[in-house]
This record gives C-alpha cells, sequence and structure tokens, in this order.
C-alpha cells in the first residue's frame, strides 16, 4: 500500500500579532488595526512566533520611546530569519515622525503606516507580498475610524476604551503629537454611544472616552476642528460638545462606568464637571496634566494658561466634586526652567494634592517648536535631580492621600486577579485609585464596596463588606 501523504491543511487565514506602545490612544488604535485586518482575513494571535504580519504600533513622545522600538526591532531580526515569509511593519507615531528614513535606518522594516491611513493596511502588506516595500504616512483632516467595529485586544472583558476625537491642534512647544497625530476631529457621537451599548451588551463594565483634549471635543457634522462661535446656525443646532457627550453615554449605558481622559486645564469647562455631579455613572477623576507650577514655563510651553489659572480650575473641580480624584503630567527641566521656577511646580504640586501624577525629564523632540526655538538647555543631572524631588513629593502626597481612605469603603469594579496572590482580586476605586481585597465569592466585574484597611502609595486595601 503506499504511503498517504499528508494532505496539507489549507488555511487562508494569516496571523497577525500587534504590539503597541505609548498612550491609550495608540492602544485603542491597535483595535482599529485588528478590526480593518480582521476583515481581510488576518486573525490576530498572542504568539509573535505564530505571526505572518508583525506589527509595531509605535509611540514618539520621548527619546527613550523610540529607543525602545529600536531595540525591539534588534530583537524581531531573529524572528525573521526563521520566517523568511515574515512581514515587520511600524505603524503609529514613529512611524508618522520619521517616514521614509525609517525603511532606509532599518532595514527589516517591510510596511511603514501613519495613524490615518490604517484603511490601507491590508494594501500596504498585499505590496510587500509582491516583493516591495510599503509606506503611507498621509495625515487626514477626516478621518477617524467611527464606522468600524474594533476588536478588542489583551482586554480584561471589564473595561475599554472608545476614541471620541483623533489629532491635536494645541501645539504644545515640547510636543510631537500635533505632527505625528495631525490636526483635531471628533467622531460622530452616535457612533460613540453605539459602540458604548455594544460593549455593554458585551458584558463590559466601564468605558474611558478618549481625546488628547476631550474638552475641545466639538461635533457638528465632521471634519476638522472649528470653534463654536464660527459655526452655521445648522451646525450649532445639532453640535454636541464634550460634556453633552458624556451627558448622551451616561444615560446610554446606566450600568456602566464612565471615564475619560486627558482634559486640558485651558479648555475644561465647569459645564462638564456640574455633568460628572449630575450622574452616578460618571467617575469623580479627572486627569488634568499641568506640566509646570510656573507661569513663564507654561508660557514658553505655550500651554495657554498660567499657574493661577490651573490653580482656579483645581477650585472649580473641588467645589462641585470635593471628593474627585485628580490626577496630573509633570515635566522636570523643560528648556530655560530655573531652580526657583522648579520649585514652583513642587509647591503647584503641594497646593493641588494630585492623587497620582505621570512624570517625566524634558526630551527634545525634533522639528516641534520648543526645538526650534529653545535650547535644551537644563543638564541631564539637573533634569534628574527635580525629577527626582517631583517624585519624592509626589509619593509623599500619594500615601497621604491614600492613607485617608482607610476606614471608608469605596467602590471597586473588579478587573482581575491581583498580580500579587491568586487569593485576590484587583480593581480600581472611583478615584481610579488600585484597589485589592480577598475574593469571597466575588466575581471579575462585579462592583463591590470594600472597607479600606490599610494603604500604600500605589494601593488601597480593604476587606468586601457588600
Ligand atoms: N494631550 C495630553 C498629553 C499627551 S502626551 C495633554 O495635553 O495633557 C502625555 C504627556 O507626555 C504630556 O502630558 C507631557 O507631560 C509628556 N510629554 C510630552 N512631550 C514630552 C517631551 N517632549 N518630553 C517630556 N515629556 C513629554
Ligand atoms: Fe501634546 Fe499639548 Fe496636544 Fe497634549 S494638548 S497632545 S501636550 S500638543
Ligand atoms: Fe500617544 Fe505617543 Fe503618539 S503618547 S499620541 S503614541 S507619540
Amino acid at each position: 500500500m503506499p504511503i498517504a501523504e499528508t494532505p496539507e491543511v489549507m488555511t487562508t487565514q494569516r496571523k497577525l500579532y500587534i504590539e503597541s506602545y505609548g498612550c491609550a490612544m495608540n492602544f485603542s488604535d491597535s483595535e482599529i488595526i485588528a478590526s480593518i485586518m480582521g476583515e481581510h482575513g488576518f486573525a490576530t494571535t498572542q504568539d509573535e512566533f505564530d505571526a505572518d504580519v508583525i506589527f509595531l504600533n509605535t509611540c514618539a513622545i520621548r527619546d527613550n520611546a523610540e529607543q525602545r522600538i529600536r531595540e525591539r526591532l534588534k530583537h524581531l531580526r531573529s524572528n525573521k530569519k526563521q520566517n523568511r515569509d515574515l512581514i515587520i511593519g511600524v505603524l503609529g507615531c514613529m512611524a508618522e515622525r520619521l517616514k521614509d528614513k525609517l525603511l532606509e535606518e532599518e532595514k527589516l522594516v517591510d510596511v511603514v503606516a501613519g495613524p490615518d491611513s490604517y484603511r490601507e493596511l491590508p494594501k500596504l502588506v498585499a505590496e510587500v507580498d509582491d516583493g516591495g516595500r510599503a509606506i503611507n504616512v498621509l495625515l487626514s483632516r477626516e478621518e477617524t475610524y467611527g464606522d468600524l467595529n474594533p476588536v478588542r485586544l489583551n482586554t480584561n472583558g471589564v473595561s475599554a476604551f472608545i476614541s471620541i476625537m483623533r489629532g491635536c491642534d494645541n501645539m504644545c512647544s515640547f510636543c510631537v503629537v500635533p505632527f505625528t497625530r495631525g490636526r483635531e476631529r471628533s467622531r460622530d457621537p452616535q457612533s460613540i454611544v453605539h459602540e458604548a451599548k455594544e460593549l455593554e451588551a458585551a458584558g463590559y463594565k466601564e468605558i474611558t472616552l478618549l481625546g488628547q483634549n476631550v474638552d475641545s471635543y466639538l461635533w457638528f457634522g465632521g471634519g476638522p476642528k472649528k470653534e463654536f462661535k464660527t459655526l452655521t446656525e445648522e451646525e450649532k443646532a445639532m453640535s454636541v460638545d464634550f460634556a453633552n457627550l458624556l451627558e448622551m453615554t451616561a444615560l446610554a449605558v446606566p450600568g456602566m462606568r464612565i471615564r475619560y481622559s486627558t482634559s486640558h486645564p485651558r479648555d475644561i469647562t465647569e459645564k462638564v464637571v456640574l455633568t460628572m455631579a449630575k450622574y452616578d455613572n460618571i467617575c469623580n477623576y479627572i486627569h488634568l496634566p499641568a506640566q509646570s507650577g510656573s507661569s513663564r514655563v507654561l508660557e514658553a510651553m505655550n500651554r495657554n494658561y498660567s499657574r493661577e489659572w490651573y490653580m482656579d480650575k483645581i477650585t472649580m473641580i473641588r467645589n462641585i466634586l470635593p471628593d474627585c480624584g485628580v490626577t496630573s503630567d509633570i515635566i522636570s527641566g523643560f528648556c530655560t526652567e530655573t531652580e526657583e521656577e522648579h520649585l514652583e511646580t513642587l509647591s503647584l504640586m503641594e497646593w493641588s494634592q494630585f492623587d497620582y501624577s505621570y512624570m517625566y525629564k524634558y526630551s527634545e523632540r525634533p522639528g516641534t517648536p520648543a526645538a526650534k526655538k529653545f535650547t535644551d538647555d537644563v543638564s541631564e543631572e539637573t533634569k534628574s535631580r527635580r525629577l527626582q524631588e517631583i517624585i519624592v513629593l509626589q509619593n509623599a502626597i500619594s500615601k497621604a492621600k491614600h492613607h485617608a481612605y482607610i476606614g471608608k469603603v469605596v467602590e471597586v469594579l473588579i478587573e482581575s486577579e491581583s498580580k500579587r496572590s491568586s487569593e485576590e482580586w484587583k480593581g480600581r476605586n472611583d478615584q481610579n485609585i488600585v484597589t485589592v481585597f480577598p475574593k469571597g465569592n466575588y466575581q471579575k466585574g462585579d462592583f463591590v464596596k470594600v472597607l479600606v484597611e490599610s494603604a500604600t502609595t500605589t494601593t488601597l486595601q480593604g476587606k468586601a463588606v457588600g
């Protein structure tokens, strides 16, 4: 009997592995990428060695973010040795910043695609299949991917991101985002509400509405950002601002928690904070990056607000929502920052009592207004020392703020098992503070009242009380 040859299993599904870097918007974009590629026959895999296509969805915000990607690309050389047909793509902000330079510098990269060209990805991959290398870094004034159904990646099944806008028109002098993500545009609110409802139907319990400057969200029919006062009467009649959008979402999915990020101190309005106060399901949490405590530095940063303006906004928030969690971003050693100005940052932090801050050393980004206008003149040593002082102060504030929760009952949405113990759940309270407690009979996705018994710089610990 002839030995039968094992018939080759013909699978048309190719596999895509996506790795995401940077901010939540980039992680959210990866879900759009997975959706677009899914419609063209690509299934996502969690195993990079199983992949036919590897996409790195990159960040360019600081130099070290880009160095990480370069290191990762070096490692991917061996994947390519093992699988000669493997296609490697660099997507996102670093792709947009470096454009074709990336193909010249990193010989193993086959595809370069910027944040507004993801609908073209299947075509770009097909070009590589045909033996070429492919690039599309065109930025759009309209694209919001609003009609797409994101494929949830690495999800805990409890919380999900929804992008409500793209790009940024702000031109903070240190920032590369306006160059990598293009002009600001808002997404159709109906598609946002629809996505929230679909997440609810799929069992999700929390959504975070995402934009670089959510307070400037304004729907008037689509297209590049306009100020409200410049809208036609017809556009005004159909317009939806961020407070309206928050309200629409809160009403559409009353059983879900709603968060959002990022607010801009210049643009945050009382109307938004009052809307938060009106709806229980909108979390009492605002990420309001100060960047610096010195009005002179803020002006050099082109942030369009002063120290006093920032303090007024914090006061407004605390008057309306006394128990609101507030977090910040701080940059140490921006060009020309003096020691006194650094001390002003520390005193603003002290005054504001942030629950947490994301703290960075200034990293000059080529082509930004700051790189053109100023010299990066604060030494590395001084930047590091100032950053250290900022971190030490923030840790002390976080610890004290968390200790103040001891003896109080907080509501926690269970997200996953605690990393430290398989006997404990981990979730967040209303103010976005990580809270850990023994599992009992509770399940992932439950809202649980937890009595806080102890606290650290990063976490609350307690026990369920119903
Ligand atoms: N849209 C948000 C910020 C997005 S970038 C906002 O306006 O607040 C996230 C944070 O990275 C910024 O808030 C800032 O603190 C930091 N950042 C941006 N560019 C930087 C740079 N060149 N060097 C150091 N930190 C930077
Ligand atoms: Fe960058 Fe400023 Fe836009 Fe934030 S608001 S993304 S810091 S330019
Ligand atoms: Fe986000 Fe980094 Fe781009 S922070 S917008 S991924 S530069």
